[in-house]
C-alpha cells in the first residue's frame, strides 16, 4: 500500500511538474509543485510592509483577482491564513531592483521583493495564473529581467487616441511588465500636450491629424497627464514625454510662427529658430513645464531629422548672425549647437536628456544623454554611440517599429526594402546584433523600445492589430535571460494569452491562423 502510494504521489508530482505554465515574459526558474491553491471570497491580501507602502499593489491585485476570478477580496495588514501575502523582503535576497519571488502553495501565496516595483511584477506573474486557471498550481517562481528599459512608444501626433485608450495600453504594458512609457507628443499634425505659458500650441497646434487637417482640437490637460502618470506609477510604469526639437516642430510652428525656422518644399515649417535667442527662451519654458509635469528622471527631445528641414536656415537673419559668431560653416554646426543648448537645459532640469541617434555626434555629454538608436540601416550610429560612451535603447526599425507589418501577407504597414518585424524576429532580437560587443559595451546597452508610429494607424481596432501579439515577443525579449529564450515554447504559452486577448475584447493578430485574420487598413 505504501509502496502505491508513492508511485501515485510521485505520479501525481511529476504531472504537476509537467504543467506548462502560461507567464510571459518566461521568468528565470519557475519550480513546479504538487496541489493547487484556490482563491475564495474568504481569502485576504495582507501586506507585509511598512505603513502604506504597498497599499496600491494591494488593491492593484484586489482588482487583478475580481477581473479575473470574480473575487472581491479584503486587503488588509493583519496576517491571516489563505491569504496572498505581499511582503517587501527584509534581506537581501539577490533580487535586484525589480525582482520578486512567487511562491504558490496549497495554503496561500506570498510575493516577496526588494521594491513595489517588483512586488507588482509578481503580482502580473500570479494575474496571468489566475486568468488561466481558477486552481493556480503549486510552484515557487524567482524572476528578474534582463533589462532595466522595457519600453513601447505611442506616437498620439499622427492621431490622437485618447486617455482611455492610454490607459488600457498602460494596463497591457504591464501584464508584460514593460516599465517605461515613451509618449511622443509633438510632431508634424498636431502637438498634444498643454502648455499652459503658450495655450496656442494646443488650441491651434492641436488640430489636425495626419489623416486630416480639419480634424477637430485633440490634446491632454496637464490635470489628464497628471491621472495618466499616477496609473502608471502604480503599475510600475515610468511615463516619458518626447517634445520633438529642432525638427518635426511643424504643429507647434503653426501656433508660434515666430519661432518657425522655416523647412522645404516636402516638410514645410519643420523646424524651430536654431539662431533665435527668443526660440530659446520658449523651448526652455515648454521644456520647464514638461518637466514639472512628469516626475520621469528622463526627457526625450528627438533630434531626429532635422535636415527634413533646414533648408530656410542659411536666409534666416539669426541664424546667419549666430553662425558668423560661432565661426560655423556647415548646417549641422548649428543644429548641435542647438542640441546642446537644450540638452544643458534639460539638465539644468534635473533630468537626463534622451535623443534619437542623432544626437550621438552633436557634443552633448554622454553623461547627461541616453541614445535611441533607430536607424537600422546605419549600424555604425550604434557603434559611435557606445565607443562614446553613450548608455543606449535600441529601437532599430526592424524589428522594433511597430508600424511596420508584421506578416508577409499584410498590405497596410511598412517594410524596409522587403524587411519588416515579425513575431520570431521581434523574440529573437537584439540576439546577433549585440553579440559583437564586449561586456562593457553590452552594458551600455539599458534596453529595448518598441515604437507605435501612427501615420497609418488611426483607429484603436489597427492599432490593436500592430501591437498584439508581438508586444508579448518585445516583453520576453526584454525581461528574459538569452539562456532562458525558447521560440518554440514562447509559442505555446502564447497560446493561452490570445485567449486572453479575446476575452478583453483585443482586435489582434493571430499568427497561429494568419489568413483568417481580415486586416484592418490604415488611412
Ligand atoms: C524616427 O523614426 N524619426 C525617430
Amino acid at each position: 500500500m505504501k509502496r502505491v502510494m508513492i508511485i501515485l504521489l510521485a505520479v501525481l508530482g511529476f504531472c504537476a511538474a509537467g504543467f506548462a505554465q502560461t507567464i510571459i515574459p518566461k521568468p528565470e526558474t519557475v519550480v513546479m509543485k504538487t496541489g493547487k491553491f484556490t482563491p475564495n471570497a474568504e481569502t485576504k491580501i495582507v501586506l507585509l510592509a511598512q505603513a502604506d507602502q504597498l497599499k496600491s499593489a494591494g488593491d492593484l491585485l484586489a482588482g487583478y483577482l475580481k477581473e479575473s476570478l470574480g473575487l472581491n477580496l479584503t486587503v488588509t495588514r493583519k496576517p491571516v491564513a489563505n491569504a496572498i501575502v505581499l511582503a517587501l523582503a527584509t534581506k537581501d535576497m539577490g533580487l535586484g531592483s525589480e525582482g520578486y519571488l512567487l511562491d504558490i502553495t496549497t495554503g496561500g501565496v506570498k510575493i516577496t521583493a526588494n521594491s513595489e516595483c517588483g512586488v507588482v511584477y509578481g503580482i502580473q506573474s500570479l494575474r496571468q495564473l489566475a486568468d488561466a486557471s481558477k486552481d493556480i498550481p503549486c510552484m515557487s517562481v524567482r524572476d528578474k529581467p534582463r533589462y532595466g528599459w522595457r519600453g513601447f512608444m505611442l506616437d498620439e501626433s499622427r492621431h490622437f487616441f485618447g486617455a482611455a485608450e492610454v490607459y488600457k495600453l498602460l494596463d497591457r504594458m504591464a501584464f508584460y511588465k514593460l516599465n517605461r512609457f515613451h509618449w511622443h507628443l509633438t510632431d508634424m499634425p498636431g502637438w498634444r500636450i498643454e502648455i499652459k505659458k503658450y495655450p496656442k500650441l494646443t488650441s491651434v497646434g492641436g488640430k489636425g491629424c495626419d489623416s486630416d487637417k480639419n480634424a477637430p482640437v485633440k490634446f491632454y490637460t496637464q490635470a489628464e497627464i497628471k491621472k495618466i502618470i499616477a496609473y502608471a506609477r502604480i503599475r510600475g510604469i515610468v511615463v516619458v514625454p518626447e517634445i520633438d526639437m529642432p525638427g518635426h516642430a511643424t504643429a507647434a510652428n503653426r501656433a508660434y510662427p515666430e519661432h518657425s525656422g522655416g523647412g522645404s518644399k516636402r516638410h514645410p515649417e519643420f523646424t524651430f529658430n536654431p539662431g533665435k535667442e527668443a526660440t530659446y527662451e520658449y523651448l526652455t519654458d515648454i521644456l520647464t513645464e514638461t518637466a514639472a509635469l512628469f516626475p520621469s528622471p528622463w526627457l526625450h527631445f528627438g533630434g531626429d531629422e532635422a535636415h527634413y528641414g533646414n533648408q530656410q536656415w542659411p536666409s534666416l537673419p539669426e541664424v546667419q548672425t549666430r553662425m558668423k559668431k560661432l565661426k560655423y560653416t556647415k548646417l549641422v554646426e548649428i543644429e548641435h549647437y542647438f542640441n546642446r543648448r537644450m540638452a544643458d537645459v534639460i539638465s539644468s532640469l534635473g533630468k537626463t536628456t534622451i535623443g534619437w541617434d542623432e544626437v550621438t555626434g552633436s557634443g552633448v555629454k554622454p553623461s547627461q544623454a541616453i541614445v535611441m538608436w533607430w536607424r537600422h540601416n546605419k549600424p555604425k550610429a550604434l557603434d559611435a554611440a557606445l565607443d562614446k560612451g553613450f548608455k543606449v535603447i535600441l529601437c532599430p526599425r526592424v524589428p522594433c517599429y511597430f508600424d511596420f507589418v508584421q506578416h508577409s501577407s499584410h498590405k497596410s504597414g511598412r517594410r524596409w526594402k522587403k524587411k519588416f518585424g515579425d513575431l520570431p524576429k521581434v523574440y529573437a532580437f537584439p540576439e546577433g546584433l549585440i553579440d559583437k560587443y564586449d561586456g562593457k559595451k553590452q552594458a551600455q546597452i539599458m534596453g529595448i523600445q518598441a515604437c507605435l508610429w501612427t501615420e497609418k494607424v488611426k483607429e484603436v481596432k489597427r492599432l490593436e492589430f500592430m501591437t498584439f501579439p508581438r508586444i508579448a515577443a518585445l516583453a520576453e525579449a526584454a525581461w528574459t535571460q538569452k539562456s532562458n529564450k525558447d521560440y518554440a515554447e514562447f509559442q505555446t504559452r502564447l497560446r493561452s494569452h490570445l485567449k486572453q486577448y479575446a476575452k478583453w475584447g483585443i482586435y489582434y493578430f493571430d499568427p497561429f491562423a494568419p489568413p483568417l485574420v481580415k486586416e484592418p487598413v490604415g488611412p
